[in-house]
């Protein structure tokens, strides 16, 4: 797949297989976002590598998923992630500032998971204390968001935005999700 087929293929991925990621699939994805563009090169961000049966577990229940399909959206308990990666910044390298740099280092794993055939949902609704708890998170790592990675049990299209941008599911359970075209985004060209 050419970069364009990666990005457009890449889809949030909400229900999943039972077959787990491999190690070394987690690891490359490592080694892509580490690779990402970094603010003045401090390269604060941090992994940690979720996949143990029942640390997935636990995590699971400490995200929300899709919150405009009301419950409809979520995995059932056969249809989840079978891995997370969490994404730290590690303040002891720099406190503020990093946000950027986590956008562009998850991007990488989305569309490096998704060149592998791998499903991922970027997760921002998080129970970022309770996840710290259970995997023993040390307080210098702040929680940025969660990766949830698998294979996906799944079906979405892409349409253009006529309105509403509220992804919706259709009668066969294909997710719709609608994205903004050029002419609405560009504000000017000169
Ligand atoms: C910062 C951020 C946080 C997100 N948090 C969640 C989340 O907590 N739960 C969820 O189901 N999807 C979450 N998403 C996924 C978005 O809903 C999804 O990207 C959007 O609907 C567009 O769909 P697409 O990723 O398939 O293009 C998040 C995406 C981003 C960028």
């Amino acid at each position: 797949m050419n970069i364009k087929d990666i990005i457009y293929e890449r889809r949030t991925i909400r229900k999943f297989t039972d077959r787990k990621v491999s190690d070394s699939d987690l690891n490359y994805l490592i080694d892509l976002a580490r690779m990402a563009p970094s603010g003045s090169n401090m390269q604060p961000l941090k992994y940690a590598i979720v996949n143990q049966e029942d640390n997935v577990q636990k995590v699971f229940k400490l995200t929300k998923w899709a919150g405009y399909l009301k419950g409809k959206g979520s995995p059932d308990e056969t249809e989840r992630p079978t891995a997370f990666i969490i994404v730290l910044n590690d303040e002891e390298i720099r406190k503020e500032g990093y946000e950027l740099d986590a956008g562009a280092s998850i991007q990488n794993i989305l569309l490096g998971a998704t060149e592998k055939g791998i499903g991922t949902a970027w997760l921002g609704a998080i129970d970022r204390d309770e996840i710290r708890n259970i995997l023993e998170i040390p307080m210098r790592f702040r929680i940025i968001s969660a990766i949830a990675l698998g294979y996906a049990n799944y079906k979405t299209v892409i349409e253009e935005e006529k309105g509403d941008i509220k992804y919706y599911l259709d009668n066969d359970d294909v997710l719709h999700i609608p994205k903004r075209k050029n002419s609405d985004i560009i504000v000017l060209t000169k």
